[in-house]
């Protein structure tokens, strides 16, 4: 059913599509076999004019393990964007050469832009502080495999949720599930955006704010954890005032729920001590890895291979 679609944000694909690609991403982490080959000789470009580890890695991972190949870039620099070639253009270059784009952009929208060039499916790796529609598909899969289920629970957004684009998608795509409740904590000049919140209320989801960690910490089943995001600050000033204001300890995690988890989109900085990471609660190392799995039945599907 998504053979040929493109990912754009997360309301992109219905409830039932995205339950098809935790099942099948589920299958494929507990029988590594599966869909192994089922890509061969279809190519999946990538196209990242931002940095990245994670989503660039895991999306090749992703199609080498299913037996397709990839080609791209990893800077711009490197491509005639920096001659000065409109992402247009490229877009309907790279879409006669591979079956598949994965693109990250620095412009919000540009990922939809493309997608309207593109002869093949476009999948958005973040569109500045906009959407990250995979790193929420991600996230879902992550609490799902974890705490056995997506509904009716209360989930913490911690840091800067002004700029952070898995912020924006995952709030988007958990106003989906029942009984789901959501705690926005971060400094006043880092706030979730007022169109989240509208989303939010038109959706009726129950929310709060808050801007001290420790006040809320025990309530919550889910604490998403993000990084402030420096290249989007306007001034450093700002950004070194505000890069600390949030630093998960051992400490603050004994005032923790015993089966709460600790996600984070990562890359960190400061804002989780090295001390949590042997926390049995912080799971974001397992998260990449389900990241990669997830991107596994994406392409697989979107590439028509199941
Ligand atoms: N979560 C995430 O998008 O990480 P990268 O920037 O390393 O891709």
């Amino acid at each position: 059913m998504l053979k040929g679609r493109s990912l754009i944000e997360p309301g992109n694909f219905s409830q039932e599509e995205l339950e098809g690609l935790f099942s099948l991403a589920e299958k494929i982490e507990d029988d590594p076999s599966y869909l192994r080959e089922s890509c061969r000789g279809k190519l999946l470009a990538a196209l990242f004019f931002e940095p990245s580890t994670r989503t660039r890695l895991s999306f090749e991972a992703a199609m080498l393990r299913l037996g397709g190949s990839c080609l791209g870039f990893a800077e711009p620099g490197s491509s005639s964007a920096a001659k000065g070639e409109s992402l247009a253009d490229t877009i309907r270059t790279v879409s006669s050469y591979a079956d598949a784009i994965v693109m990250r952009n620095p412009k919000e929208g540009a990922a939809l832009l493309a997608s309207r060039f593109s002869s093949v499916p476009v999948i958005n790796a973040g569109d500045g502080g906009h959407h990250h529609p995979t790193q929420t598909l991600t996230d879902l899969l992550t609490i799902r495999r974890i705490r056995g289920t997506t509904e009716n629970l209360i989930i913490g957004f911690c840091g800067d949720l002004k700029f952070g684009r898995t912020v924006h998608s995952l709030a988007n795509a958990l106003s989906r599930y029942p009984g789901v409740r959501m705690i926005f904590i971060s400094p006043p000049e880092l706030t979730v955006p007022e169109y989240i919140k509208e989303m939010l209320n038109k959706e009726k989801i129950p929310c709060g704010e808050a801007e001290r960690l420790e006040e809320v910490i025990s309530e919550l089943d889910v604490l998403y954890m993000t990084r402030v995001q420096r290249e989007r600050f306007f001034n450093e000033e700002d950004y070194i005032r505000l890069k600390d204001f949030y630093i998960l300890t051992a400490e603050k995690m004994q005032g923790a729920k015993k089966d709460m988890i600790v996600l984070h989109p990562l890359p960190r900085v400061n804002e989780i001590a090295a001390e949590v990471d042997s926390d049995e609660r912080a799971v974001y190392f397992r998260q990449a890895k389900y990241g990669m799995y997830v991107r596994m039945a994406l392409l697989a599907s979107v590439l028509g291979a199941v």
